[in-house]
């Protein structure tokens, strides 16, 4: 049997629901703040990914779904969707028509991670990305769309860690004096947490392994490396985010796993995920234009795991379920068959969803079904009802059966479904 590839999903039965509740809120949210959408093809050439992210990153050095297509280009699966938006805003010169650029998107992504729960080949992220502003209230204006995506899909337990990485000069010199720090324990560091100390010390710092972590506790702070410029960004930042009451906790040790960010970085967090527990990461970005050959444009953006909302989303359904509106038309008879299937179509037009039977079965088999997909009310065809142009409505909820004529029969589901 083929199966499907490891660390990627189908997506069917009662998570579609889910699904699509929370594409509405995509569609919906973003635009309320002037947003976007912005759609990208999901292959690109490899060395976007290998410029913008960065060669010593996890994502680009083992995780990248690399290939030669047939004319000998080097193509990637995208990865993530940041360095993909910047290569269009470059090449299509969003920022010379629009100096303040707002854009958000949703999609598919590739990763070769070990898979797990929340982890997988396959994902989806929905994202934002503000473009031409180097100042705090647009990283604020950021973080303020993620919250409120957080707060329309209902989520609780969710804490917002923020940090700073202030510019590449003063990482420099932070670099140095943690790279002095490390080597001092470099025995009792993890083999990832010493391979990375040569290529790339600052992630020393979020490892999850128990040893390394001891050892970082101790470890100089990157803030106090800081000028007065970027620590003034950063405070400004976080009384805006007080002003609107989202509160946060400051995580000196949050760097995040790609290359491109300076100044605010950040992650929401649930306390309901296990490991994989980051819904959003984001932070500002302003060396990647220039990476990526488009000059000096400050930027800032998130993108949330939608897998991760979706595993989110599910444990509150399973907390309190929300009631079916579909409507299922039961032929009882041979004559009755083609005047349910038009009725049906007759409903479907009035914009009720109908479900119908089309395997000629018997009357108790229909009822059975209807029971089956949980529909609210199954609406009764048979000779009676052919002759007097009526249809019986039973209510599957409360249980109660009402003759209608089927002149009135929308405006009676209406009013009956309302209730
Ligand atoms: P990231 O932290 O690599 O950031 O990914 C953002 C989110 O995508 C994660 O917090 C997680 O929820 C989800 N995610 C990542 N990998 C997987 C996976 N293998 N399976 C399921 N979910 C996953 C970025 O991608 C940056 N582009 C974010 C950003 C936007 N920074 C600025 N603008």
């Amino acid at each position: 049997m083929i199966k499907v590839v490891r660390g990627m999903r189908d997506l069917f039965g009662a998570e579609i629901a889910t699904w699509h509740r929370l594409e509405d809120i995509f569609r919906s949210l973003p635009a309320r703040f002037g947003y976007q959408e912005f759609r990208t093809p999901i292959v690109e050439s490899a060395d976007l990914f290998r410029r913008g992210v960065g060669e010593e990153t996890d994502i680009v050095g083992k995780e990248m779904y690399t290939f030669e297509d047939r004319g000998g280009d080097s193509l990637t699966l995208r990865p993530e969707m940041t360095a993909p938006i910047v290569r269009a805003a470059i090449e299509h010169t969003l920022l010379r028509h629009q100096p303040t650029t707002r854009l958000w998107y949703y999609g598919p992504l590739f990763r070769y991670e070990r898979p797990q729960k929340g982890r997988y080949r396959q994902f989806h992220q929905f994202g934002a990305e503000l473009l031409g502003s180097p100042h705090p209230e647009a990283d604020a204006e950021i973080i303020m769309l993620a919250a409120e995506t957080i707060r329309e899909v209902g989520l609780q337990n969710i804490t917002l860690q923020i940090n700073t990485l202030g510019i590449s000069e003063e990482r420099s010199a932070y670099r140095a004096a943690l790279v002095s720090y490390l080597e001092d324990h470099v025995h009792d560091l993890s083999e990832d947490s010493k391979r990375r100390l040569q290529h790339n010390p600052l992630r020393v710092l979020d490892s999850k392994d128990e040893g390394d972590r001891r050892i970082v506790v101790n470890a100089p702070v990157l803030f106090n490396y800081l000028e007065a410029a970027s620590k003034q960004h950063f405070e400004t930042v976080l009384a805006i985010l007080s002003s609107a009451g989202i509160s946060f906790t400051i995580e000196h040790r949050l760097v995040r796993g790609l290359d491109y960010y300076s100044h605010t970085v950040f992650e929401f967090v649930s306390n309901d995920l296990g490991a994989q527990n980051t819904v959003c990461g984001g932070g500002r970005y302003d060396p990647l234009f220039a990476l990526l050959g488009g000059g000096d444009v400050p930027a800032v953006g998130f993108s949330f795991g939608v897998e991760r909302l979706v595993l989110l989303m599910e444990e509150l359904a399973s907390k309190g379920s929300q009631g079916s509106e579909d409507l299922y038309i039961c032929a009882i008879n041979e004559e009755a068959r083609l005047p349910a299937q038009l009725l049906a179509l007759r409903l479907r037009r009035a914009g009720f969803v109908v479900h119908v039977d089309v395997q000629r079965r018997s009357m108790k088999a229909q009822m059975k079904e209807a029971d089956k997909i949980g529909v609210r009310a199954t609406l009764v065809l048979g000779e009676e009802e052919l002759r007097d142009q009526t249809v019986t409505i039973k209510d599957m909820v409360g249980g109660q059966q009402t003759s209608v004529p089927l002149s009135q029969l929308e405006s009676h589901l209406h009013q009956a479904l309302k209730a």
